[in-house]
């Protein structure tokens, strides 16, 4: 498998967050690198996996600037300035869409988001083309609650896709998912990560398997004894260990033998 890490695209560096004396974070460093392979317009999927509790949507939310760490930053872009709300798109557990209006509207919102000069047209468009490869098609007229969840939360993360944002943060994106669902949105996923070379997933969660199965680097968040705070305590990099970037990953022996040594660790 051929490819390069090349400039960083992102930066935890020593991020900490206490509330009062309660240690959450402590000591959190990582980078995210563009990913760049011959012939395939290759983005990122880095997943942060810990337990419940560890303190993901913590890290999650100084992730997209909607936090600030007790101490330390998270820098972003070609200068490497600190993260600010809104630069980030977000996809939360409870998804943020307008329940007073349409999919069709939701999304066109989003495109309004977006710096790209569409005309009217190239929007209806790009929506309708989406709404197709996403199984959305039926569903545009519809308001939010009158969809399921799993479609949803399709809508919640085809949104993020349509703004410009080159970094979308999921929180638990598979949880309350039947296995066909979750694996529609592992597809839906794999495709936003190849629609642009800067395209850039980064999932927070506690679902091992799945989690692994679509990232090229995962994280693994948890404590330590006789420390406070959780922190990164392992990193996999999971191109090198030839699991990133195949279809049908999760049904080979090997890739659930690491599924299971990771329960030991988170
Ligand atoms: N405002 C707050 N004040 C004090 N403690 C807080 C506050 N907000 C969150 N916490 C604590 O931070 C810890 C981490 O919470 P967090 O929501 O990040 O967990 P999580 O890993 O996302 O869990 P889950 O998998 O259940 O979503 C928890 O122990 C929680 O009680
Ligand atoms: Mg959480």
């Amino acid at each position: 498998m051929t490819y390069q890490k090349n400039q960083v695209l992102l930066k935890a560096d020593n991020v900490h967050l206490s509330y009062g004396d309660k240690v959450i974070l402590r000591e959190i460093n990582f980078t995210i690198q563009d990913i760049v392979r011959p012939n395939v317009q290759q983005g990122q999927v880095v997943s942060l996996i810990g337990r419940s509790g560890i303190g993901k949507t913590q890290l999650f939310k100084i992730l997209a600037g909607m936090n600030k760490p007790t101490s330390g930053k998270v820098t972003i872009g070609k200068d490497m300035h600190e993260v600010r709300e809104g630069e980030v798109g977000v996809v939360s557990q409870n998804y943020i869409l307008f329940n007073h209006r349409t999919v069709q509207i939701n999304l066109e919102i989003a495109l309004a988001h977006n710096d790209k000069n569409y005309t009217d047209s190239d929007k209806i468009n790009l929506i309708k083309d989406y709404a197709d490869k996403f199984n959305l098609s039926e569903h545009l007229e519809k308001y939010p609650l009158q969809l399921s969840g799993g479609q949803r939360q399709r809508v919640s993360i085809l949104q993020q896709a349509l703004t410009s944002n080159k970094f979308i943060l999921l929180d638990e994106p598979f949880s309350g998912l039947d296995a066909l669902v979750i694996d529609k949105v592992v597809d839906l996923l794999l495709k936003i990560s190849t629609l642009d070379e800067l395209n850039t997933l980064i999932i927070v969660s506690h679902d091992i398997e799945n989690t692994l199965a679509i990232s090229d680097t995962a994280f693994i968040m948890a404590n330590q004894p006789n420390k406070q705070g959780a922190t990164i305590t392992e990193k996999l990099d999971l191109i090198e260990m030839g699991f990133a970037w195949e279809k049908d990953i999760k049904k080979e022996h090997k890739f659930q033998d690491l599924v299971n040594d990771m329960k030991f660790k988170i």
